[in-house]
């Protein structure tokens, strides 16, 4: 069978547990042929740990030039999405870039040119979309049997980190290294899903808490409203700061509602519409009969692997990717949103103005403090 030379750029948490899967044979048609890291210790990692087939080099321009490559993962910080990515499509190399897909909008769009430039395909690590409780929701949503939307509310705590988490990496948490927080590196998932599953709203007022819960200069804390074109309304609420933490999305429509908790996804089914309730009911304090229903979200989530295992396929076969290049900017427009809307105290309509953006976050840069990170590679297990 033919497979799909890969390369990965950045072999940290994160490229070192992509390594891993392709090593041992969890990606069907996909051959681990090179990585690149910058850091000594991680190509010394990668010499104990990976087979000798796989060639070792210092920078992804080595790599990319001479490893005959079909196809990278750009599992860098993510102010190097961009130009990595982009150097790897003018090389016509096949791209899976990790979350969140850049830092600006403006970024992310010159990705997408960069893709619809070449014959490669671009595509974004958005593993949560694997999870048959999101993919359920969302096919709800899609049939329109609820209606239309009214309000949708998600409080997203349970991503709690530690202030040793932040210490770990010396870009991590800064405006310099990171360019945002918990909306930059935990929330993309979220804010993608948010998307997927309830369309784009238009208009964004947020409220970003910056070190709130630990030492650190960027968000930690955020509480977001959003407006629909259809007027309906919605709440984004995170923290990396909560724990226990919660995890629920509520979607209201005008015949009934879906909650997805923890585990589970719950369906409220109204026996009418509540516009036409409203509207005929003559009594005093009525309610719509509704019926509740704990819907069946059992099967598969094979999330990293799935994704990575759609992308083999996406290049050898021409199957469909799980998202691909534009599906990453709408989740990032909603965080540059958040971001805007908090720094200058007002509402942000969607589009974001990109230009307006880069300014803002060009400021929180130049303020931005140098930190020395303890080098610590939290997890190479795999357990993200
Ligand atoms: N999809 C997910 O579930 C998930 C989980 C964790 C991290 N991530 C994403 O993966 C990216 C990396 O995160 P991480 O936790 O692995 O970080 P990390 O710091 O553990 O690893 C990054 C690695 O990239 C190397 N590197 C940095 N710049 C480089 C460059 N220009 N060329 C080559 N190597 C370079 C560093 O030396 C380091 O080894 C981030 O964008 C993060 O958001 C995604």
């Amino acid at each position: 069978m033919k497979k799909l030379k890969t390369g990965i750029i950045g072999i940290g948490n994160m490229g070192s547990a992509h390594a891993k899967m392709i090593v041992a044979g969890d990606i069907d048609g996909m051959e681990l042929a090179a990585v690149a890291d910058l850091d000594q210790a991680r190509r010394q990692w990668a010499k104990e740990h990976l087979p000798e087939s796989v060639q070792i080099y210092e920078n992804a321009d080595q790599m990319m030039g001479q490893a005959g490559l079909q196809a990278v993962i750009v599992a860098v910080p993510h102010y190097d999405h961009a130009p990595l990515s982009i150097a790897a499509l003018k090389k016509n190399l096949h791209v899976m870039c990790e979350k969140p897909v850049a830092v600006t909008t403006k970024q992310a769009r010159e990705m997408q040119e960069a893709a619809d430039q070449s014959e490669a395909i671009f595509a974004v690590m958005f593993n949560q979309r694997t999870n048959p409780l999101y993919k359920k929701a969302k096919a709800i949503i899609d049939s329109g049997e609820l209606g239309p939307m009214k309000r949708t509310s998600w409080i997203v705590t349970d991503w709690y980190r530690s202030q040793s988490y932040y210490d770990s990496g010396n870009w991590r948490a800064t405006w310099a290294g990171e360019g945002g927080g918990v909306l930059l590196n935990q929330c993309p998932h979220n804010l993608d899903l948010w998307q997927w599953i309830c369309g784009m709203p238009i208009r964004v007022t947020a409220f970003c808490q910056e070190g709130r819960w630990h030492d650190i200069e960027v968000e930690d804390d955020v509480t977001a409203y959003v407006e629909y074109e259809n007027g309906a309304s919605g709440t984004f609420i995170t923290s990396t700061g909560d724990t226990p933490g919660t995890n629920r999305l509520e979607v209201v429509c005008d015949g009934g509602k879906i909650v997805v908790e923890k585990d589970s996804l719950t369906l409220y089914k109204l026996e009418m519409p509540e516009s036409v309730f409203s509207a005929t009911y003559k009594g005093g304090f009525g309610e719509p009969k509704h019926t509740v229903e704990k819907l069946d979200v059992s099967g598969e989530n094979p999330q990293h692997a799935g994704v990575l295992r759609a992308f083999t396929k996406a290049v050898l076969e021409g199957a469909s990717l799980t998202a691909d290049g534009r599906e990453g900017i709408r989740g990032l427009s909603l965080s540059n949103a958040m971001h805007l809307s908090s720094w200058l105290g007002k509402t942000i309509e969607l589009p974001v103005d990109e230009v307006l953006f880069e300014q803002e976050l060009a400021n929180k840069v130049s303020q931005s403090k140098k930190k020395s990170g303890t080098g610590q590679t939290l997890s190479v297990e795999g357990t993200y």
